[in-house]
């Protein structure tokens, strides 16, 4: 089959094209806003994108009313930081608690029961029991085309510049995918961990 992703003319009972490009991982976002209230909110149109140095970026769609921009969005621009939060099979119904669509008021880790840990570097707090954190300096936000005006699209990139791993990931110097098991998301309302690795060495 082909279809036309701007026309959606595929013909199937539910889009597709989120369970093409598969797994995503997710960057459970952690920001301040101005006025110092905790934002903490998954994207799957997350990843890392650079090495040296290291830069990840989000992906928001569009916001509420006034503002069409997501509170992640925006307060990664206002405040210039963030910190990426990595998503454990452990904490997946939490995660997915944050995607509440709240008022910009309500602090998103407090409602999901979650612990905030102070970071080193940013602001923004950390989610106390993730393996990982990355902690963030916004860098720019790359407009994306939309379809409708209030729901603008947007990459938002940072630069990574504090990293936390729990010790307890690490084995023998290398992080261990069975003690990890980071959620990715695949398509419709599927997720799936990290548990099966496989090794190919780089052709010389
Ligand atoms: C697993 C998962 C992945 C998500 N990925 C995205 C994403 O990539 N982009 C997006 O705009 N919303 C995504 N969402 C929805 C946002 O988390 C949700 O709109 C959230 O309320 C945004 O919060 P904020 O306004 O506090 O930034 C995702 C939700 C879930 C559960």
């Amino acid at each position: 089959m082909f279809y036309d992703p701007a026309r959606r003319d595929h013909g199937l009972p539910r889009d597709p094209f989120k369970s093409l490009v598969v797994p995503r991982p997710i960057g459970w976002i952690s920001t301040l806003s101005r006025d110092g209230v905790v934002n903490l909110a998954p994207f799957s149109y997350f990843n890392a994108v650079a090495t040296e140095p290291a830069v990840v970026m989000f992906c928001p769609g569009g916001g509420r009313p006034p503002d069409p921009r997501k509170d992640s969005r925006r307060n990664a621009e206002e405040t210039g930081e963030f910190v990426v939060n990595i998503v454990t099979e452990a904490m997946r119904e939490q995660m997915n608690l944050t995607s509440a669509e709240v008022p910009p008021e309500v602090d998103e880790m407090a409602l999901a029961g979650l612990e905030a840990l102070p970071s080193r570097l940013v602001k923004p707090p950390r989610v106390k029991g993730a393996p990982a954190h990355l902690e963030c300096v916004y860098l720019q936000t790359v407009e994306l085309p939309f379809v409708d005006p209030d729901k603008p699209n947007a990459i938002v990139l940072g630069r990574v510049v504090g990293v936390h791993i729990d010790d307890r990931i690490i084995t023998d110097g290398l992080i261990d995918m069975d003690k990890f098991r980071p959620v990715a998301r695949l398509g419709y309302m599927d997720y799936t961990v990290v548990d099966n690795v496989f090794t190919m060495e780089r052709p010389k």
